[in-house]
């Protein structure tokens, strides 16, 4: 009986000991039973396939998904006259069978292109067809499929000029307008975003990308919204800097899709490990991200995406080689004060 005893305290102290520093919550009900409006992540297709417990916080936590890399024209079409959509169609399949809307991310950017598109030798009547032809063929293979397209994707420089890129360069400065009227002439009801980063901090690209979208809008071109991506930090932007972002989106009656969203907590690439005091500061800055979205008209809340579920897999890792806890859930897939502070202001 003592020994049974003991060993039972022995548990109890190894299980303290494994306790987190920092506060977690039950996440018994999914984000998105608690949300007016779509609650999305970036999913990652071989996670999908490879990671049980990531399956299962995808399908049980949101209703609404992006896909990380699976819809650029990389994996699209990965050599000329050839399209590939096996990983796209999987992940059509994984969100009908879990009612999760679908946006189709992303059409037209300046990464992740295939390299027969960098080498494409032809005459400018060539890239205007291999243009046309890539993105009505894949709008109308996901037609009925996905609500929404970013058509374009990060086509503004910070000082508020137009990116180079190889659409820019090939095709010319109307390469926009063509993407949103190719995109509009195969499937008039999937909705048309454009998606950039920095919108929440930085004003003159802000002001930008909005008269760019006024002036398409006003050559009777369909835009219906703005994707803020939202790779936010602890450090930056001010809560008040993103309440303006969110206020001249509307103002401007685009629907608001905060569309990648992540709080780093080591933006200056230190050796850190996610303490209590940071992992409480990234909730907060969610917490305040979550009221303001909730404050929007509802015909302008398109949804928040996170660009991820787990920091295991988040892309900060790789992409900047830093460590980083940018997302809802630990290393360990359990929800971080992040979630619940999302969840708690939902
Ligand atoms: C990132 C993915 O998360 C990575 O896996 C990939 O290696 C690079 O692209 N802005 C975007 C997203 O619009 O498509 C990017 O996704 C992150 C930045």
């Amino acid at each position: 009986m003592q020994r049974i005893k003991y060993t039972l305290l022995l548990f109890i102290i190894l299980m303290a000991c494994k306790k987190r520093e920092y506060n977690s919550c039950s996440d018994d009900i999914g984000l998105y039973k608690l949300a007016k409006y779509p609650i999305g992540y970036a999913i990652d297709y071989s996670n999908l396939i490879n990671d049980v417990n990531y399956s299962k916080l995808a399908s049980e936590q949101f209703n609404s998904v992006t896909a990380e890399n699976a819809f650029k024209a990389e994996y699209l079409a990965p050599a000329e006259g050839f399209y590939d959509f096996r990983e796209a169609d999987s992940i059509v399949v994984f969100a009908k069978r879990n009612n999760q809307r679908v946006h189709g991310h992303t059409l037209i950017w300046h990464q992740q292109i295939p390299n027969w598109i960098k080498e494409f030798n032809g005459t400018s009547n060539d890239w205007e067809l291999l243009y046309k032809i890539y993105i009505q063929t894949v709008v109308l293979h996901f037609k009925d499929k996905v609500a929404a397209w970013d058509v374009v994707n990060e086509a503004v420089n910070e000082d508020g000029t137009l990116r180079s890129s190889i659409w820019k360069e090939k095709i010319g400065n109307t390469y926009i307008e063509k993407a949103f009227k190719y995109v509009q002439e195969v499937d008039n009801n999937v909705l048309l975003f454009y998606n950039d980063y920095n919108l929440e901090s930085n004003t003159t690209k802000r002001n930008a990308v909005i008269q760019l979208l006024n002036n398409l809008k006003l050559k009777g071109i369909k835009v219906n919204g703005i994707g803020m991506q939202m790779h936010v930090s602890i450090v930056s932007p001010e809560m008040s800097q993103i309440a303006t972002a969110i206020k001249q989106v509307t103002d401007n009656h685009y629907q608001l899709h905060l569309s990648e969203l992540d709080v780093s907590v080591n933006p200056n690439s230190n050796d850190i490990l996610l303490t209590n005091n940071l992992a409480n500061k990234q909730a907060s800055l969610l917490a305040g991200i979550v009221q303001l979205y909730n404050q929007i008209e509802t015909k302008y809340q398109y949804g928040i995406t996170f660009w991820g579920i787990t920091d295991r897999y988040s892309w900060i890792r790789s992409y900047y080689n830093r460590i980083d806890f940018p997302l809802l859930y630990d290393d360990n897939y359990l929800p971080k004060p992040a979630y619940c502070a999302v969840k708690n202001h939902l």
